[in-house]
């Protein structure tokens, strides 16, 4: 597995697969868990070559986030993609990415707004900018995301579909702790007895899908269901409980195939957020 920290090593390394074989691509922002890693197995098993970015991006945080404290541990993340197996790992630092004098974002209207864009208002802003650069420099056949940011992955296939790029995106499922937790970096900032309580959080999608199996199919209902099962967690905080559609993410009154529930719950200054389809 190679290591490389330039847009032009990268593109030269890449030449000699572009002819016959299949590039497949999993940005991330590194300290991985297992969510990370089964994206690196589906890319695996869907191309020839897997290139992976680590690149805690500076232009989706916003102030007062954790751009700073965000975990990292290359060494790690590094014997990790090798046992993956890996080809590439391309590792840019700032300089690489946001140069003197960069000027040009990427935005996604209306869906950057939405949930997650109503508190973090730059940041998606930052994830398409992010995103569309990593796409041209790697040029992948396919690029994986996961189904744990739903949001994030809703906007980058509006942007892939916007822009014409030339990529196939995977959205992958929710890779999830024993208790439910969904896997996440940020997981490690929760105390012990927040890290308990987080539990409630997919208990009460879980509890909302099977309201709907049951026959309930208002979305009213179903949002106060979840909202009061968070709220037997003292510590939970919530942002937000959304019934939407999977299409443009608006809120919906009635639940159709295709809805999802969503979620944002703070614990202490951790923020978490998790979704479910409730009916597919
Ligand atoms: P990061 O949070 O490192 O996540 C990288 C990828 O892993 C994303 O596609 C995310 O949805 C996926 N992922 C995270 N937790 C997961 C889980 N529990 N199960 C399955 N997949 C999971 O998302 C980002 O980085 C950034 O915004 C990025 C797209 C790299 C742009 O900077």
């Amino acid at each position: 597995m190679k290591v490389i920290k330039t847009t032009d090593q990268l593109r030269k390394e890449l030449q000699q697969y572009r002819q016959n074989k299949t590039i497949g691509f999993v940005p991330t922002m590194g300290y991985f868990h297992d969510g990370h890693l089964s994206l690196m197995d589906r890319a695996r098993e869907e191309a020839d070559i897997v290139v992976v970015s680590i690149y805690v991006n500076p232009t989706q945080f916003g102030p007062g986030e954790d751009l700073n404290v965000y975990p990292r541990d290359f060494k790690r993340d590094e014997k990790l993609a090798i046992d993956r197996g890996v080809s590439i790992i391309f590792y840019p630092d700032n300089n690489e990415m946001y140069p003197e004098g960069y000027r040009t974002y990427v935005y996604t209207e209306e869906l950057s707004q939405k949930l997650c864009g109503k508190t973090r208002t730059n940041h998606f802003r930052g994830v398409t900018t992010i995103v569309t650069k990593l796409l041209n420099i790697v040029q992948p056949d396919l690029a994986v995301f996961g189904q744990k940011d739903h949001q994030q992955a809703i906007i980058l296939q509006r942007m892939v579909k916007d822009l014409n790029i030339p990529v196939k995106l995977v959205i992958a499922p929710i890779v999830r702790e024993k208790d439910g937790l969904a896997m996440s970096s940020r997981n490690k900032y929760l105390s012990p007895e927040e890290r308990r309580q987080a539990t409630v959080l997919y208990k009460a999608l879980q509890r909302a899908r099977k309201l709907v199996e049951g026959g309930e199919n208002s979305a009213a209902e179903i949002k106060q269901q979840i909202i009061d099962k968070i709220e037997t967690s003292p510590l939970a905080n919530i942002e937000y409980v959304e019934i939407i559609n999977n299409k443009d993410l608006t809120a919906v009154k009635t639940i159709t195939e295709g809805t999802f529930a969503a979620v944002a719950v703070f614990y202490g200054q951790t923020r978490l957020i998790d979704n479910i389809i409730l009916k597919s």
